[in-house]
């Protein structure tokens, strides 16, 4: 496995939690019985690294030790074990790219090539602009959506080389991350939609704030599941020729959302098959549709209706 460079040589004097951080590592340790506070220290360390800028000082693994009444030898073997928990400074983008078997076998030879093709680095190795880091992991756990990366917080998944070098070149230009899946699953469901479960939440950018009582959360917005930005799709005054096509004869798209789907602007088959991934995104959100969109893949059936002559105009 390889990562950031293991220790930073130059290292800060000192280290002790401010503000909410603070408060935050405060609950953490009360949440353990009297004896047992050793039991906080993953999330010390976690607090530690969000606190300093994304890596864990050793005077953070000193002053937790300190904290816990725990040996610093114990801290840091921690801090050594999970890759999660870095030792030295790494880029604004921190690229932890499973390489166990199942991604292996499904691509992420590709997702490499597509990161040293774009950024110009390997697996240990941070860009000289400072943006990007590479590491190499062992199973994140969504290996039914494999290859898969863990930019930061969150997953991005079913991944190629061409959707993840878009992905770089989207966060180069100063781009939202997109999460979850890249082929339009909206969670491990099989391709082409969810057979079993009907309603499945689109995937969420993951908010340490949340997760630690901290108050305002600290991740940005997130495009989910897309790669394309949400965006209105163009819309009609009225319905062309003043008949609008039965939407309804799309299956899961009943008279309400065909009445919603009226309000903003939209009659028509062809219009619904047009659709990109960022207009299915802004429409599924604007009705809060969940993924019912992509699951029921609108798009297909309505281009579907469209050429049978389905349509009123
Ligand atoms: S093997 Fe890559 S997430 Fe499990």
């Amino acid at each position: 496995m390889s990562g950031p460079s293991p220790v930073a040589v130059e290292q800060p004097d000192s280290f002790a939690f401010a503000g909410a951080h603070a408060d935050a590592a405060e609950k953490a340790v009360a949440r353990y019985p009297e004896g047992r506070q050793a039991s906080a220290v993953l999330p010390l360390l976690d607090l530690a690294q969000r606190q300093h800028g994304g890596w864990v000082p050793r005077a953070a693994i000193e002053h937790i030790a300190g904290r816990l009444g725990m040996a610093k030898i114990r801290v840091m073997e921690v801090a050594t074990f999970y890759t999660m928990i870095n030792l030295a400074p790494v880029g604004t983008f921190h690229l932890q790219v499973c390489g166990t078997t199942p991604c292996m076998l499904r691509g992420a030879g590709e997702v490499f090539r597509a990161i040293r093709d774009e950024v110009g680095i390997g697996p240990g190795e941070t860009s000289g602009d400072g943006m990007f880091t590479c590491s190499e992991v062992e199973c994140l756990g969504a290996c039914v959506n494999a290859p898969m990366v863990q930019v930061n917080d969150d997953f991005v998944e079913d991944l190629s080389y061409e959707n993840f070098a878009g992905v770089l070149r989207r966060l180069k230009n100063g781009g939202d991350l997109p999460v979850g899946s890249l082929a339009g699953r909206h969670s491990s469901e099989p391709e082409g939609g969810a057979l079993t479960l009907t309603d499945v939440p689109v995937p969420v950018r993951f908010d340490p704030a949340a997760v630690y009582g901290m108050g305002n959360g600290s991740a940005p917005a997130v495009a989910a599941g897309a790669v394309d930005a949400p965006v209105r799709p163009p819309a009609l005054d009225a319905p062309r020729g003043g008949k609008a096509d039965p939407l309804t004869g799309i299956k899961g798209l009943g008279p309400k959302i065909e009445s919603a789907l009226h309000g903003i602007g939209i009659y028509h088959f062809d219009q619904i098959a047009a659709w990109t991934s960022g207009e299915r995104q802004w429409v599924g959100d604007a009705l809060k549709l969940g993924g019912r969109i992509e699951r029921d893949d609108w798009g297909r059936q309505a281009a579907a209706l469209a050429e049978a002559g389905e349509g009123g105009t």
